[in-house]
């Protein structure tokens, strides 16, 4: 009977510590985190990556958000500090932020004008858009020391881009991707910020429709993922599309319904306002962070793929409120 009874004592202690770990975890201490182990029981190491056309998702861990940060970017340095973009006139700024608490560590406010948008990491520089004023602006990393502003040159193409959205910058080609409101998705030259080829409609060939409003932006292991907020089409949605590139075709979605409604209700009272729009990849651990506008949460997220009966078009159609299909914007 011995051996049984010390099974026992070995096999509640790993129980606890994964419990703990699950509810209560703060720490973002990847030294720790790795030196732990237990890859299932972190997320850390795997990749975010499925095979299913529709993922859900789970929450590894939450620390609090600054509720006046009107999430519009969300980006990791190759460090592993974590940036953020806000938006509305007179209270843009960006960030990096202390994730166990949410606090600033560093910060730089836009001019009163600006309404930042998305952002993404080029080397040791942040790279931000702006909302309606065609201006794009560098900062220097970790620093957060404003370099440069330029136009955002697409805008005055023939089919050019009409606003800045969401950003991501594509490391083996060189380019960024960007989003603009509507349907579009632009490939930018990221020194000259003009169009490399013409831009092409995102398109869900399951769901036989074009994607509008895709907003953040974020490169994951060679796919594109951005929420989703189809403004212009009168909707938001809960949703995260996985876009391929190359094609601008979807390759998937995210489930994300339910974090929104987990915030403070002057928050969950306006979900065509405070919508999730933010989402950044740390390559080197894996790790996907997610929040939206406003919200009191920040997530570390896992992606898994959802049940064998939600893998339709339908479904997708279903859970996320993508908008008329032919577009209120030209
Ligand atoms: C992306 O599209 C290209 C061109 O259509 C295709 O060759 C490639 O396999 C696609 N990649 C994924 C991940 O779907």
């Amino acid at each position: 009977m011995a051996p049984r009874v010390l099974v026992v004592f070995a096999v509640v202690p790993v129980f606890a510590a994964i419990f703990t770990r699950h509810t209560t975890g703060t720490h973002l201490d990847m030294q720790h985190v790795h030196a732990r182990g237990a890859p299932r029981e972190l997320g850390a190491e795997e990749s975010p990556i499925t095979d299913a056309y529709v993922s859900k998702y789970e929450v590894i861990t939450k620390w609090p958000h600054k509720g006046d940060a009107f999430t519009q970017g969300l980006a990791f340095d190759e460090q592993g500090t974590l940036y953020e973009s806000d938006g509305i006139q007179r209270r843009s700024a960006v960030r990096s932020i202390n994730v166990p608490n949410g606090e600033n560590i560093a910060v730089t406010r836009n001019s009163a004008t600006d309404f930042g948008e998305g952002i993404t990491v080029i080397g040791d520089k942040l790279v931000q858009l702006t909302w309606q004023n065609n201006v794009v602006h560098e900062y220097s990393l970790p620093s957060l020391t404003k370099t440069r502003s330029r136009k955002l040159a697409c805008r005055g193409e023939p089919g050019g881009c009409k606003e800045g959205w969401g950003l991501a910058y594509e490391p083996s080609e060189g380019v960024l991707y960007m989003t603009d409101s509507t349907d579009k998705l632009f490939t930018l030259d990221p020194e000259s910020l003009q169009s490399r080829g013409a831009a092409r409609s995102i398109v869900d060939p399951r769901m036989g429709r074009a994607v509008y409003g895709v907003n953040e932006l974020e490169w994951v292991e060679g796919e594109l993922w951005g929420n989703v907020f189809p403004m212009y089409q009168g909707t938001a949605s809960e949703c995260i599309v996985r876009i391929n590139a190359t094609d601008a075709s979807v390759i998937g979605w995210i489930d994300m319904r339910g974090l929104f409604g987990s915030q403070r209700v002057g928050v969950r009272q306006q979900p065509h306002n405070y919508v999730l729009n933010g989402i950044a990849y740390h390559k080197p651990s894996k790790r996907l962070y997610v929040t939206g506008k406003s919200w009191d949460h920040m997530y570390h997220v896992r992606v898994v793929p959802d049940e064998k009966v939600h893998q339709s078009a339908a479904h997708v159609a279903s859970i996320c409120s993508l908008g008329d299909a032919s577009g209120l914007r030209g």
